[in-house]
């Protein structure tokens, strides 16, 4: 079990009330593109969703879980569907570690730092495995 990446998400969840707010609006400054593939999600519901698919990805793997890999897998093909490249699908782990990052400010320790770096070279190298 990583400790370090489940704290950070603690500490994250306890602060940046809704994250999908944040996650989405940093996601769309830095590519307004992207913005029009969920015109359908009218609710937030299918962008909440993802996200809580994110954070649950996110804590089984530091948690040594297998089964969100292969998840990642399939959803990469899904999403090349939808019309994101699996470089950008890789990209969103980073922009959640970021947003998590700033949001924690000094509470960020070098472990999670170490914990995190690791596990985004993971869903990098999973998302791009295909
Ligand atoms: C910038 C990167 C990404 C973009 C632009 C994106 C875009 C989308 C869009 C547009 C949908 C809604 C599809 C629909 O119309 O129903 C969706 C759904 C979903 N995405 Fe992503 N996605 C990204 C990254 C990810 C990542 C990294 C994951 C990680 C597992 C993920 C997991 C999901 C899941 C599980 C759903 C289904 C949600 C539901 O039940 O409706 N996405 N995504």
């Amino acid at each position: 079990m990583d400790n370090a990446i489940e704290e950070s998400l603690q500490i994250f969840a306890d602060r940046a009330g809704d994250p999908a707010d944040l996650i989405y609006a940093r996601l769309f400054a830095v590519r307004p593109d992207l913005e029009p593939l969920f015109v359908g999600d009218r609710t937030g519901a299918a962008r909440g969703e993802m996200l809580s698919v994110v954070f649950e990805t996110l804590m089984d793997m530091a948690s040594g879980g297998e089964a969100r890999r292969h998840m990642i897998a399939a959803e990469v093909v899904n999403h090349d569907q939808l019309g994101v490249p699996a470089e950008v699908f890789a990209d969103f782990f980073d922009l959640v570690a970021a947003a998590v990052r700033e949001t924690l400010g000094p509470d960020w320790t070098p472990a999670m730092a170490e914990a995190w770096g690791e596990m985004l070279g993971r869903t990098r190298s999973l998302s791009l495995a295909g």
